[in-house]
Parts: C-alpha cells; structure tokens; sequence
C-alpha cells in the first residue's frame, strides 16, 4: 500500500478520536445530570414548591444541557459514521425532542397535577429509552433489553 493510500485513510480518521474517552465521559455525565436534575424538579414542582422555576436552577439546566449537546456534536463529528448504520441515532434523537417537548409541557403553568404527572412520567420514560438506545448502539432500546 503506498504512503498516499495510508495517508488517504489515517485522514478519514479525526485526531480527536484521542479525547474520545474523555468527551463521551462528559456526555454521559451530562445524559445522567439533565435527567437527574430533570426528575428532581419535577417532584419538587409536583410536592408544590417553588424552587425548580428559579432562574438560578433555569440556568443550571441550560447550563448542563448545552454540554451534553456540545459533548453529542464533538462525538458525531469524530466517529465513523459506520457506527450509525443501523439507524439508532436517528430514533435516539426523535426521543430526544420527545423528552424535551413534554419536559416543557410538563412545566407550563396553570397545569393540572393529574396532566403533570402524566407528562413527567412519559418524559422520564423517553429519557430512559434515549439512555437504552444510546447504550445498546440499538433503535429499539428499552424493548431490546425487555425481551432478553
Ligand atoms: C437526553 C439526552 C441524551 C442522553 C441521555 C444520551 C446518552 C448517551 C449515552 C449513555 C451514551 C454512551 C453510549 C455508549 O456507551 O456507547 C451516548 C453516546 C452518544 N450520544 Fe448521546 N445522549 C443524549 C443526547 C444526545 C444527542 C442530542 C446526540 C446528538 C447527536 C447524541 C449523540 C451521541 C453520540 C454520537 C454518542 C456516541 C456513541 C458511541 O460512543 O458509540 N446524544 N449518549
């Protein structure tokens, strides 16, 4: 194989795959804070207090999930896109809006308690299967561990 052919396929590999420990780390770091953060909000808003809709926890919130996003872009840019043939992440991130569109609904004021449980339970439950998914590099997720 020439020099030229090896060059040709050591540039199809980024040399950021070297922090790639590093930066899925921080990903699932963030993955499990917004979640936690999420949930505990949540109940604390469900149990009638006041502080999950403080601009400090607001902006703690945006603060986690602009890195976990950021963590997300970095990873996507560095890997083989061979990685996504199977179509996860594509699933992954329908769910993705799924959790953030009815994490929003779930915080809306003037919301009935019965409506909020519902609506914090379906997302915690999308959050969940962006988790699976994500794990087992699978569409299906959840499902797939369910039927093992
Ligand atoms: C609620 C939001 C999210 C959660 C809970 C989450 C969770 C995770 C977890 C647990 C992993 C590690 C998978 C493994 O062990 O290989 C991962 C990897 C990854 N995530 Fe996310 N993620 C989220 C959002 C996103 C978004 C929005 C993207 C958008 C592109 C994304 C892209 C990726 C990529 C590319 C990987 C690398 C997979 C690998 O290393 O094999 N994630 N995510």
């Amino acid at each position: 194989m020439s020099a030229v052919d090896t060059m040709g396929m050591l540039g199809a590999v980024s040399p950021m795959i070297a922090f790639y420990p590093d930066i899925k780390l921080v990903h699932m770091g963030a993955a499990l804070a917004s979640g936690g953060l999420f949930a505990l909000r949540a109940l604390a808003l469900l149990a009638g207090m006041r502080w999950p809709r403080a601009a400090a926890v607001r902006y703690l919130s945006y603060t986690i999930d602009t890195v976990l996003l950021t963590g997300a872009m970095m990873l996507l840019t560095i890997l083989p896109a061979g990685l996504f043939a199977n179509g996860w992440l594509w699933v992954k991130l329908g769910f993705v809006a799924a959790y953030i569109g009815l994490g929003i609904a779930a915080f809306r004021p003037r919301r009935g308690t019965r409506a909020r449980i519902l609506l914090v339970a379906a997302a915690l439950l999308c959050f969940v299967q962006v988790y699976a998914i994500a794990r087992a590099h699978h569409p299906l997720g959840l499902l797939l561990w369910l039927g093992n």
